[in-house]
């Protein structure tokens, strides 16, 4: 017999398919993680690279330290790595993972040291600041992965998404606000290039 759309069945089917996409999903992730990552204790993170011209040159200027770029865009994942393969770097990987999950399925051994969040989704509308990635939960879950001592770099054209950043960063008990702190790597990322404005938060582990 099958199981009619609309009915409770069908919900159940449908919601019992979407997590086992989910469990695949997230398994494939940690298997493409521990082979990448053989012999990497300590990683840069850009969260939200889109197409990795940002992380492609911080990669090609810092030989020394392993970069990881993610997406949820899969085709900007596919041009960021044709980049770094014409680039013939060794030291950076893209990956089309969303960020919860990549903190979740890191291998153990590996420790976040710096960290890049440049011109995220500033979500607009109040109902949707809920998606906002510099929240709560997301600074405490990035903290556990992180080493002592990590920065976090945001950046922002929106300045109410910088202020809320600024508000959640002031009362996260594990990050300080670098103030003294420099921005390492200048280079435009594709959105800096279209904002007239922007601002920018660093933040440290404690
Ligand atoms: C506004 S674009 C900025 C892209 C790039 N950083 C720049 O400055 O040109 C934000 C990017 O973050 C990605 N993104 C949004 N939420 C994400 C998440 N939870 N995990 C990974 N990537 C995410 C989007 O797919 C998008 O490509």
């Amino acid at each position: 017999m099958t199981v009619e759309e609309g009915t409770i069945e069908g919900i159940g089917e449908r919601y019992q398919a979407h997590l086992r996409q989910v469990e695949e999903r997230r398994n494939r992730l940690n298997q493409e993680l521990k082979t990448s990552l053989t012999g990497i204790s300590k990683i840069v993170l850009e969260i939200g690279c889109g197409h990795g011209h940002w992380l492609t040159d911080f990669a090609a200027a810092h030989e020394d330290r392993f970069c990881m770029g993610i997406d949820l865009i899969g085709n900007r994942i596919e041009r960021a790595k044709r980049k770094v393969g014409r680039a013939g770097l060794k030291n950076a990987l893209f990956l089309k993972a969303e960020a919860t999950e990549l903190l979740e399925q890191l291998p153990r051994g590996v420790g976040i040291q710096s960290v890049f969040v440049l011109f995220p989704d500033p979500w607009p509308k109040k109902r949707h600041w809920k998606n906002r990635i510099m929240n709560p939960d997301f600074l405490d879950r990035l903290s556990d992965r992180c080493v002592k001592g990590a920065k976090l770099h945001f950046r922002t054209d929106h300045t109410e998404y910088f202020e809320w950043a600024s508000k959640v960063a002031a009362s996260a008990e594990k990050w300080k606000r670098a103030s003294d702190a420099s921005w390492p790597f200048e280079r435009e990322t594709v959105f800096q290039s279209k904002a007239d404005s922007f601002q920018s938060l660093i933040l440290e582990k404690q």
